[in-house]
């Protein structure tokens, strides 16, 4: 009881250490020297095992559990960073100096403010919508100037938002004050000309990256207000990315506890190597569309339960269970069935998940402070001793990201169906970070299929058939 921000950075470390211990800590790259294209590889179905790119944002070795962002260990990045530094990180390549921090800080903190997006948004009553859908909506709708990836300065601009600005009031005070303020507040966050540079002095690419940073967040927000016949709130000048999510999202100021949390939440989804929603976003950028609908893309693939909608699952079937002595009895029905046990398994990690690493510890820390959360995180816990223990050792089947994720989402008061959104809104910066990578030497994906089928049908009109 009574962590303190410490503690967390010690529970961070102290996972560290433990996946040292298991895992060893000597980087293991599978190409040392410059790659030669064309690469032999051997592929299986769903381009396993294809290689298509070379990358220099991030490297998940799954047979060791380790996960690297531009040489940077994920345990090191949740010790010490933030998200807007971890994302600085992986567009631009390197840890931002103080001032390009300060400054990347506050610009997204500024970009969170989309009047026009929100707004248009809730003409669409995206409170019936299922939120992933509402989310690569609002992306859409954030696509003020068309601006296609690769082509810099293009010059192409054109309205895509036609809606009526004033006919949708803005709540711009959390609810709980006396009465809602149903007009705008006086702006928080003025564009300070020597702070942010303006829209001309930013590449076109640069400009929609840092947009769709911060706007996400904000939609995501906008959403999960709206489920809750709530109107949007704006970020407030004193909190970080985190923080301001939280805020925008729940309605209430977040402690420094949550804050930092969530920071390492983002941090921790932040990019994933070649994973289905950033190869989405990739395919579609590389037809030099546009990367507003290339994210739009990445946000439709990760929605699905195989991906990011698995950790809306993990509660669903934790609730379901009720409670660890049940465990043993709802496995056994499991394996039956022959159900797949959600928030475990990977495509790649064939050992434990080290963002799991990171999130289960946070988990038990946050159902230590809130005794409403005991039940679902030691059920969680019975559930995992009796899945490692039938198929860790066999078939290298372990938590993953999404098996404590909804555990600390829910610690923070924020709704089961809204978790995936908030996968989406970490993930945009990785999303971005390989767009940019790959456009660089672009080239369209094109992979083969085998056909199977046969060469000679007769072709007979409707009526014979
Ligand atoms: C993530 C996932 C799609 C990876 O799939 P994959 O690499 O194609 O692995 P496979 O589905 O081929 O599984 C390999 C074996 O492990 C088993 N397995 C994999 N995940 C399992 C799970 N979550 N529960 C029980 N068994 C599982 C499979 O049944 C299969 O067994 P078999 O060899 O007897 O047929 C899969 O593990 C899964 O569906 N997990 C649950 C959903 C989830 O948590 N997704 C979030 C991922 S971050």
């Amino acid at each position: 009881m009574g962590y303190t921000l410490d503690d967390v950075t010690r529970i961070v470390l102290e996972a560290k250490e433990r996946a040292h211990q298991e895992t060893g800590n000597e980087p293991e790259p599978e190409f040392t020297s410059t790659v030669e294209w064309p690469i032999e590889c051997t592929v299986g179905p769903g381009l396993e095992g294809a290689i298509a790119c070379e990358t220099k944002i991030g490297y998940v070795n799954g047979k060791k559990g380790w996960l690297i962002y531009r040489g940077y260990d994920i345990f090191d990045l949740c010790a010490y960073s933030t998200f807007e530094e971890t994302s600085f990180l992986l567009l631009h390549g390197r840890l931002p100096s103080e001032t390009e921090l300060d400054l990347f800080c506050r610009t997204l903190r500024r970009r969170m403010f989309i009047p026009k997006t929100q707004r248009s948004l809730l003409s669409f009553a995206v409170e019936e919508r299922n939120p992933m859908d509402a989310l690569r909506l609002g992306t859409n709708l954030m696509r003020q100037k068309q601006i296609r990836p690769g082509a810099l300065n293009a010059g192409i601009t054109g309205e895509t938002v036609a809606s009526d600005e004033d006919s949708i009031p803005m709540e711009t005070k959390p609810t709980g004050w006396k009465k809602p303020v149903y007009e705008f507040l006086e702006r928080l966050f003025r564009p300070v000309q020597d702070v942010e540079p303006s829209a001309d002095a930013m590449p076109d690419d640069v400009e929609s990256f840092y947009n769709l940073i911060a706007g996400v967040a904000a939609v995501s927000a906008t959403i999960g207000r709206a489920r809750q016949g709530r109107m949007p709130l704006e970020p407030l000048p004193d909190l970080g990315f985190a923080g301001n999510y939280l805020y925008m999202l729940t309605g209430r100021r977040p402690s420094p506890l949550e804050e930092r949390v969530m920071d390492i939440c983002l941090i921790l989804h932040a990019d994933h190597g070649m994973n289905a929603s950033t190869f989405a976003s990739m395919v579609v950028a590389s037809t030099l569309s546009d990367i507003y609908l290339a994210i739009g893309a990445g946000i439709s693939a990760l929605s699905g339960p195989l991906h990011g909608g698995a950790n809306v699952e993990v509660v669903n079937m934790l609730e379901e269970i009720g409670s660890p002595e049940a465990v043993p009895k709802w496995y056994k029905m499991a394996v039956a069935e022959k159900r797949k046990v959600m928030g475990f398994g990977h495509r790649v990690y064939k050992a434990y998940d080290p963002r799991a690493r990171i999130l289960a510890p946070l988990a038990e820390m946050l159902a230590d402070e809130s005794p409403e959360l005991v039940s679902i995180y030691a059920t969680a816990r019975a559930l995992e001793t009796e899945v490692v223990s039938a198929l860790g050792e066999e078939k290298k089947i372990f938590p993953n990201v999404d098996f404590y994720s909804g555990i600390v989402y829910r610690s923070m008061g924020i709704p089961a169906d809204m978790y995936t959104t908030i996968f989406a809104v970490a993930r945009v910066s990785g999303w971005c970070a390989r767009v940019a990578e790959y456009l660089e030497h672009n080239r369209i994906f094109r992979p083969r299929a085998i056909y199977t089928g046969t060469f000679d049908e007769q072709y007979k009109p409707a009526d014979e058939r």
